[in-house]
Parts: structure tokens; C-alpha cells; sequence
């Protein structure tokens, strides 16, 4: 079987490496892929991204399944062309994937449904935006409607604020179009949770949670990254919350896309917000999260392909995914100045003396040596029966591997571990 998978991240990179631990996968092709998924046997970078020519080149290779990674691509519909050669392709087709591309979208079928989630006005003319805030309880919160690569959620402390971050979205037009049109919100506080699960048109299946860390500074402060870590279980995930998260989110979520039509084959990624009134829907992504997939891969004990195939084939009630007991810690290793501007092509060294799992994000290979070529350029990710084991397994070997101004948090998933 040959599978073709489109990105290049760490979330690509364990993909590639889980998806080859199916004996019946004799190939997969990663486009673009990056310094990791080329050294992985039985993989070859592909460099295209466009995504009919990823089409034409899935029909070309006679390729049997395809696992599109990006929102971008997505929201581009990169699965309809897929869809269009005959490719069995994981991803949701552009119309379902707007309710990641469209907030406004999103909350609105949030609204109609029922699903749990803040209060919120969407608004595309400035002075009626301008004058909603005015009678508006602070602190609020800021969208602009499209994708903005995660920058475009501004949480505003006061009016002043509020009005400077909606002349930054709309009159600046900082997001071009995608702040033509913007979502207000409630203010929620809380903690933050992550469900990764698989859809096939019909059943929705939960993954194990995961709770990112998406400050680029210990204690969750600094600039908002891409995510600098996550553990799996997320701790605040118990089983009232997954009661609360079934009922008022999940199942309406599925009656939702059922009603509308949007039923697709895919990843749904559940941003929550847990707090004392209960469990809230931030957004939905409809792919993989990074890092997220790193972490939550590593406790899977049921094979991955079959899960994706059942997705497709749309028999996830059949199947039932299976975990290792205990926790994973994934911590990222940065260019120092990321989410800024940082200085490329530093060698990397001390991987291979790590006993965890290292994947491979912002890194090229030249001549058999890996150098930094992203922002986000490392994930350790390691297991342990209990979190801290997990945190003390990952953190030993985050120490072991270096480059020149690398940065990560020593608070991934709980106090600063040295
Ligand atoms: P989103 O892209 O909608 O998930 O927003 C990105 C991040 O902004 C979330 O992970 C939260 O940390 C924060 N955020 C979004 N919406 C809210 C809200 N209503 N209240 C508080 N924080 C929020
Ligand atoms: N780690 C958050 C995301 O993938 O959107």
C-alpha cells in the first residue's frame, strides 16, 4: 500500500513514522516533508505543494490513500481534488472545512446546534463592531473570521484595547481578507484541552486528550506560538468532563454535520475550555493537531492505518482504539527568537543518544547532518507509567541534544524540571 502525506512538520514526521509500522505499507511519500521524514526508511520527500499537483501526482504513482495535513490546503480543497482522481483521502472536503477556515461559520453552527460555546457576535461593518464594544463586558476576545496561522485571536483587556485590536483586524486589515469579517466573544476562563478524533460521515471517535501549552514562555506567558508541548492524557479530562464533552459537544456536533450535509471522512481537533459552568467549544480544526499528534501517537497501541481505514470506509463504529496505560510528555525545541524572527541552519547534535522519540519539524538533512531550517524545529516525545515519569523520560533527553540557541519550556506538563 502507498499513502502520500502533505506537510512538514513534526506531526508529518510521526505520522510517517507510525504509518510504516503497518507491514502491508510498502511506501509513503511525504510532500514536502523535511530532514526526519527523509531519513525514515521507506519514506521519500516529494517536493510539491500545490494541491493539484499533489492530485496528479497521487493519481500518477497509483497512490491508495492520501492524509492531507494542513488547514490551509484544505480550506484550499485539496481533498475534493483528491476526491476527483479517485484517491481514498482522509480530510474534509472545502465546504466542511470552512468551519475551520470560517470562525463566523463555525460559531454559527455552534449556535444552531446547540454545541456549549462563549457568546459571541460576528460582525463584517466596522462601526457596528465598534459600537458593540462600547456596551461590552471586558475582558473580550477578538477573531478575525479566516486563517491567520494562530495570530488572529486577539484578547483584549479593556475598550481602548479592544478598539486598537479591531482597527488592527479590520482597517489595518493585519490578516488581509481573513479580517474582513470577525467574530466578538466572551471571555472565558478555564483550562484548555485538546480532543483529536476520527469522523467517517456517521460516528465520531475521541482519541485520548492532550493539553498544549501554546506560550512560548514558561508559566504560559510570552507571545502565543504554534505550541511548545503537550502531554497526553490531559490531566483535567476526567470522566465528567468526557460526559460533559460527549453530550453537549460531540453529539451535537455529529447531528450538526449529518443535518448540513457536511458529513466527510477526517480528522475533527476540539479546542475545549474547561471550567467550573463546564465544558466549552473553542474551535474546531479538521486535521491532526502539532503537536498534539505527537504525543497522543505515542500511546496507541491499536494500529494507526486501520483506525484511518475505518474512517474512510466509514465503519468507525466497528473498530475501538486501544492505549497504553500510563502518560506522554512532548516537549519542543525552538530557534531562540521564534515566534520572531531566528537564524537558520544550525547543526544539530546529541539525537542519537536519545532513547525517546525524536521528530523532526523545522530541519533540513545535508550529507547525513541535520540543520535547523523552522522555527519549531525538534519534538522529544517519551512515555512513562505516570506523567511525571513521562516529564522526567522526556526532559533527560531534551538535555542531551543541542544546537546553537535553542529554546524550550522546562514546564511542560507541570513545574520547571531541569
Ligand atoms: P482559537 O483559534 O479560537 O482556538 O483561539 C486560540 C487561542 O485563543 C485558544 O487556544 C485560547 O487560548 C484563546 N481563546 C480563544 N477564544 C477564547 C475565549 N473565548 N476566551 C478565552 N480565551 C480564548
Ligand atoms: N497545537 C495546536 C494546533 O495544532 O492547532
Amino acid at each position: 500500500m502507498k499513502i502520500l502525506v502533505t506537510g512538514s512538520g513534526g506531526r508529518e514526521h510521526a505520522l510517517v513514522k507510525k504509518l510504516l509500522q503497518n507491514p502491508d505499507v510498502t511506501k509513503v511519500y511525504c510532500a514536502p516533508g523535511n530532514g526526519g521524514t527523509e531519513s525514515e526508511e521507506g519514506c521519500e520527500n516529494v517536493p510539491l505543494t500545490d494541491p493539484q499537483d499533489l492530485a496528479d501526482f497521487a493519481a500518477a504513482n497509483q497512490i491508495d490513500m492520501a492524509l492531507p495535513g494542513s488547514e490551509d490546503m484544505l480550506v484550499a480543497g485539496i481533498a475534493d481534488r483528491f476526491k476527483e482522481k479517485g484517491i481514498p483521502v482522509l480530510g474534509p472536503h472545502r465546504a466542511a472545512a470552512l468551519l475551520e477556515g470560517s470562525k463566523c461559520m463555525a460559531k454559527d453552527f455552534m449556535k444552531k446546534y446547540g454545541i456549549k460555546t462563549a457568546a459571541y457576535g460576528n460582525f463584517t461593518d466596522y462601526d457596528e463592531a465598534r459600537e458593540y464594544l462600547e456596551t461590552a463586558g471586558f475582558p473580550i476576545v477578538l477573531k478575525a473570521d479566516g486563517l491567520a496561522a494562530g495570530k488572529g485571536v486577539l484578547i483584549c483587556a479593556d475598550l481602548a484595547e479592544a478598539v486598537d485590536a479591531l482597527d488592527t483586524l479590520m482597517k489595518g486589515r493585519a490578516f488581509g481578507d481573513a479580517g474582513d469579517s470577525i467574530v466578538i466573544e466572551e471571555f472565558l476562563t478555564g483550562v484548555e484541552a485538546s480532543i483529536l478524533s476520527f469522523y467517517d460521515g456517521k460516528t465520531i471517535m475521541p482519541l485520548l486528550s492532550a493539553k498544549d501549552h501554546k506560550k512560548i514562555l514558561e508559566g504560559e506567558t510570552g507571545p502565543n506560538t504554534g505550541g511548545m508541548g503537550v502531554i497526553s492524557p490531559n490531566p483535567h479530562v476526567d470522566e465528567r468532563v468526557m460526559d460533559l464533552f460527549n453530550t453537549e459537544i460531540l453529539e451535537p456536533t455529529r447531528r450538526g454535520l449529518d443535518k448540513e450535509g457536511l458529513n466527510f471522512a477526517g480528522v475533527i481537533f476540539f479546542g475545549l475550555m474547561i471550567n467550573e459552568k463546564g465544558v466549552y467549544l473553542l474551535e474546531y480544526n479538521l486535521r491532526m493537531g502539532d503537536p498534539e499528534t505527537q504525543a497522543v501517537l505515542s500511546l496507541l497501541d491499536s494500529d494507526l492505518l486501520e483506525l484511518i481505514q475505518a474512517s474512510i470506509e466509514g465503519r468507525l463504529d466497528t473498530v475501538q482504539p486501544e492505549w497504553k496505560s500510563g502518560s506522554s510528555c512532548c516537549v519542543v525545541i525552538a530557534s531562540g527568537g521564534y515566534p520572531g524572527s531566528y537564524e537558520k541552519g544550525k547543526k544539530i547534535t546529541g539525537i542519537g543518544s536519545s532513547q525517546s522519540d525524536v521528530f523532526i519539524a523545522g530541519a533540513k538533512l545535508e550529507n547525513g547532518e541535520l540543520y535547523t531550517s523552522g522555527g519549531r524545529v525538534l519534538n522529544v516525545v517519551a512515555t512513562g507509567a505516570t506523567l511525571e515519569e513521562a516529564r522526567r523520560n522526556c526532559y533527560a533527553d531534551v538535555s542531551r541534544i543541542s544546537f546553537e540557541n535553542s529554546v524550550y519550556r522546562k514546564d511542560i506538563g507541570g513545574p520547571v524540571l531541569d
